[in-house]
């Protein structure tokens, strides 16, 4: 730029005299070819060299954009603590085995987790009858036959990411609790009537 090549020129120049007046004073012949001259005519003050940039880290480091990673990982890369999740929830129900057994530990867990998240609008026994269903859209009885026929892998993915209307809760549960959950939905199954 032409700005800043005169700006540039101009320091070059300050250095060169200073260094001569500075070689004049000691009385050494150095004249402006020591340091501060070969720095002068790197910095800009000869054209006819190659332009050096001093310390460019800052430079040429790669700009960052705000909420941007600043290395980008390798493409298909996976964060060692990812939990990896199906795509569609028919993957999900084909694939997923709950890792849990349900024993009566697993159950008081499910039954808590299902008491905090799905109550206000499943209800108690999962009939779709919660305390919030006169204003929110009433759920389905997630205890009737069409869904006593899903498989575990089907409910995990639901509580994940959610059903249309209904929230996920994948961002508030663990996955273990998500599983304790199915099994305790398949114990309100087990009981309906
Ligand atoms: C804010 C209310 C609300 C909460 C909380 C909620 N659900 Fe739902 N759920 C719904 C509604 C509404 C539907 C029907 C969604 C639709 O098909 O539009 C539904 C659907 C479902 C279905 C059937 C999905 C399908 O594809 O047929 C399952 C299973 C389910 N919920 C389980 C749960 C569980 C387990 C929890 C607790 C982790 C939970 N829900 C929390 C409102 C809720």
């Amino acid at each position: 730029m032409k700005i800043r090549s005169s700006v540039t020129g101009m320091l070059a120049a300050l250095t060169v005299v200073g260094a001569t007046v500075s070689c004049m004073k000691s009385g050494s012949p150095v004249g402006h070819t020591g340091f501060a001259g070969a720095m002068a005519k790197l910095l800009g003050g000869d054209s006819s060299l190659p332009k050096v940039q001093y310390v460019p880290d800052m430079a040429d480091a790669p700009t960052m954009k705000p909420q941007e990673n600043y290395i980008e990982p390798p493409e298909d890369a996976v964060s060692m603590s990812a939990v990896l999740y199906p795509k569609t929830v028919e993957e999900a129900e084909a694939n997923l085995k709950n890792p849990l057994q349900s024993d009566p530990q697993v159950l008081a867990l499910g039954e808590k987790m299902y008491n905090t998240y799905c109550i206000p609008c499943h209800g108690a026994a999962a009939k779709g009858d919660g305390s919030i269903t006169d204003l929110y859209p009433r759920p389905p009885d997630i205890t009737a036959d069409i869904y006593k026929k899903r498989a575990d892998g089907f409910f995990f993915y639901r509580i994940t990411f959610g059903a249309n209307i209904m929230p996920g809760y994948g961002h508030a549960t663990a996955p273990h609790e998500r599983w304790a959950i199915v099994h305790y939905v398949r114990k309100l199954q087990g009981e309906s009537k």
